[in-house]
């Protein structure tokens, strides 16, 4: 299939900046089409995509199965609320409930992370009648103002301060600091398993045991902010690893394909304790956006994404090792949620990449984030390497 713009690349250029707010630093491309594993942009040129739209395009673009669903859901029903049940939405929450950690049997919809992350705090403080929020140094958990409470970066609080929950944020798997702040006053603690724009950091096990085993001697809330470790860590939810289970889960990005969305799980104690219309949206669970996450939930099981994308996982991180490269300090992750710390900053190598036909992701100034659609075979994984090595300076037969 040929690329057709619908505008040229200096006209598309020339009316972002003049409409949009100058909120997004701006790559120079304009990304006009998606073909599996990779995209192109205006001029013809593909990429290998390993950044799926920071985590959501894990069936990677424009897959068949993926638009026949939704072509289909839209000659249907595509727009419906909450307060009718729907068939679609029925289907959802039975594939949901398969892979919900126990106990974790009542479910939210909504239209974005931030939104799963705004009522799983919400449904925390309904639930426990407590005030604090208890979160991590360098967290991201988003941007509307209760999810914002929660993130811990200057650039983003800033502008915006005085926040209205109060949060302490402590550093990241630090057991004692945990310790030292959560109270009797404490509603929940909010953890990502594992901390994804900070630079790709796993909480140990330990320390989310430490977190459960603090937040139920307090009756507290443990949340598991799984808006980007969800599905891609090898397993459905990432923090199912450590053998520990939130009283409520938040996860978004991936569930549709790239369709709107946001999820959060709570126990029916937490559900029992929101009254009726306490909370709600328009656009959460309506038909379209339910038929996308079945979907995807549908392929990520058929077609063995989750074990792949551990099995690739481990090899991007053993080759990416092997390279020896000068510039790389260490190499993080579970599954394809991968983070390479570099020795400098991070964005001369990101640029690098791109002129490489690669498009890759930040995670702090250091750190650069590798969250590829899950359908990456071989073929994608040496591409990277051999684009990587070129940019990084490694050799992997030099390892
Ligand atoms: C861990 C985490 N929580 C919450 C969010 C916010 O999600 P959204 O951008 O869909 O609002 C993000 C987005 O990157 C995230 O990574």
């Amino acid at each position: 299939m040929t690329t057709t713009a619908l505008l040229a690349l200096d006209e598309i250029q020339r009316i972002e900046q003049e409409h949009q707010l100058p909120l997004y630093a701006k790559r120079e491309i304009s990304l006009v089409r998606g073909e599996g594993p990779y995209l192109f942009d205006s001029e013809g040129r593909r990429y290998l995509d390993a950044m799926s739209n920071y985590g959501v395009a894990v069936l990677g673009h424009a897959d068949p199965e993926f638009a026949a669903a939704l072509t289909d859901q839209l000659n249907t029903l595509a727009t419906g609320h909450q307060s009718f049940y729907s068939d679609v939405r029925a289907a959802l929450l039975v594939e949901i409930a398969k892979i919900a950690p126990e106990g974790l049997s009542r479910a939210f919809l909504s239209n974005s992370g931030a939104e799963s992350i705004e009522a799983a705090l919400k449904f925390a403080r309904a639930a426990t009648g407590k005030p604090n929020i208890v979160a991590a140094r360098r967290a991201y958990h988003g941007r509307t103002l209760g999810a914002l409470s929660a993130t811990a970066d200057p650039k983003y609080r800033t502008p915006f301060e005085p926040l209205p929950l109060p949060v302490t944020h402590v550093p990241f798997n630090d057991i004692t600091a945990l310790e030292a702040v959560v109270d009797g006053e404490t509603a929940a603690v909010i953890i990502e398993p594992i901390q994804g724009e900070a630079g790709i950091y796993p909480a140990d096990d330990a320390y989310l045991q430490a977190a459960r085993d603090l937040t139920t001697r307090h009756r507290a809330m443990l949340i598991a902010d799984e808006v980007q470790t969800a599905f891609r860590s090898g397993v459905p939810f990432a923090i199912t690893r450590s053998g520990v289970t939130p009283d409520i889960l938040a996860t978004a990005k991936a569930l549709a394909n790239g369709f709107p969305i946001g999820l959060t799980l709570v126990t029916d104690a937490v559900s029992g304790a929101m009254p009726s219309g306490a909370h709600g949206t328009t656009f959460g669970g309506s038909p379209l956006a339910c038929r996308a996450a079945l979907t995807t939930l549908t392929a990520l099981h058929e077609r063995n994404l989750y074990a792949r994308s551990e099995e690739l996982g481990a090899q991007i991180i053993n080759r990416i090792e092997a390279l020896n490269s000068p510039k790389v300090r260490q190499v993080r992750g579970r599954g394809l949620m991968i983070g390479i710390e570099l020795k400098e900053r991070v964005t001369p190598t990101l640029r690098g990449l791109q002129e490489h036909g690669v498009l890759a992701l930040p995670a702090g100034n250091l750190a650069l984030r590798l969250l590829p659609p899950l359908i990456w075979q071989e073929e994608q994984v040496d591409e990277l390497i051999s684009a990587l090595s070129m940019v990084l300076g490694g050799d992997e037969s030099s390892g």
